[in-house]
């Protein structure tokens, strides 16, 4: 079978084989996001050669939550270069929730981690500009740059976000006092609660994937989203703590740097190759998505994808794996 008809038939399987899977919850800490509908299930693979394939709501969009922190890390990296980033940030998993306040106090406050909620507004506050609309504009062209259109602001997201959004602003607050926030604190979460309030579809996630798949360049648009030296960095953080607690868990089942968010998105990279996307709101207790997770495992499966193996080996080999995905108990952890 040609490739994209293999993909094809893994992506339309994994989309009818897990519909109708129940379990999980949606986030109802941010209350806009309670109230999308938890039926929603889309999925999504762009090659780098820019074959675009999709099933169920591709087109629906959703707030693209954490995913956001891949973005703002590439952005940050490409102005201010990867040494930098590495000192001032960190790079490390730190094997405790996303919003974690013990993972902070375990280390003199460093962040760790571009992909838990401190290090991604240490990440923010790293990219240079003269204000906070200035960096809100630098945020939303690389995350446009990534997914190859215009990304927007939802206003209703944003403002059920910046209303709740206590503990977020406390971290930012711990950071700047212990000299890892580089910037207003007040200013720098407010831009980093709007970068996770913008909307995503299925098709836009899996083409950002494919972009970091593609050593940076869009395949879509053939323009350059970040540096390609960055990429490894960006995808050896993904593995280490793309999913947070469950991160371990997935490169071992799965073998593919991902990143999760709590509008219930997932991709997963296949670098050279290819990004798998997938969306469904309820999420498992590391705020993680059920169906998401399920599908995306199911499809690396079934196409042999994990990094971890010899490429090209017969088809179908892993099938099945997908059921030791271990899935959290409902609801999502504070
Ligand atoms: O800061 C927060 O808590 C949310 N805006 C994003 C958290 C998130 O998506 C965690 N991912 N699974």
């Amino acid at each position: 079978m040609a490739d994209h008809d293999r993909i094809a038939s893994a992506v339309a399987a994994a989309w009818s084989q897990n519909r109708d899977v129940t379990g999980g919850a949606n986030a109802d800490y941010i209350p806009a996001l309670a109230t999308v509908d938890p039926d929603l299930f889309g999925i999504s693979v762009v090659t780098v050669t820019g074959d675009t394939i999709n099933a169920g709501d591709a087109n629906t969009e959703f707030a693209i939550e954490s995913i956001s922190k891949v973005f703002t890390m590439a952005r940050a990296m490409d102005e201010i270069g990867s040494d930098a980033f590495h000192s001032q940030v960190g790079t490390d998993p730190t094997g405790l929730p996303f919003n974690s306040v013990m993972a902070l106090a375990l280390h003199g406050d460093k962040p760790m981690s571009a992909l838990v909620n401190a290090g991604a507004m240490s990440s923010v506050s790293l990219i240079p500009a003269d204000s906070t609309e200035d960096r809100w504009a630098k945020i939303l062209a690389v995350q446009s740059a990534f997914a190859g259109r215009t990304i927007a602001l939802s206003e209703t997201i944003n403002q059920s976000e910046q209303t709740t959004n206590a503990h977020n602003r406390g971290i930012a607050w711990l950071l700047k006092a212990a000299g890892y926030l580089y910037d207003d604190p007040v200013g720098v979460c407010d831009v980093y609660t709007r970068q996770c309030s913008t909307l995503i579809t299925t098709a836009d996630l899996a083409t950002m994937g494919a972009t970091l798949a593609n050593d940076g360049v869009n395949p879509l648009t053939g323009a350059r989203a970040v540096h390609g030296e960055n990429v490894p960095h960006i995808l050896a953080e993904m593995t280490m703590e793309g999913l947070y607690e469950a991160s371990g868990d997935w490169a071992y089942t799965v073998g593919l740097p991902g990143k999760s968010g709590v509008g219930g998105g997932l991709m997963a990279v296949v670098p050279g190759r290819l990004a798998i996307a997938a969306f469904s709101p309820p999420l498992d207790s590391h705020g993680n998505s059920v169906r998401a997770q399920l599908a995306i495992t199911q499809i690396a499966a079934t196409l042999g994808l994990s990094l971890y193996r010899k490429p090209h080996e017969a088809d179908g080999q892993n099938a099945g794996r997908e059921s030791s995905i271990r899935l959290a108990t409902a609801g999502r952890q504070k």
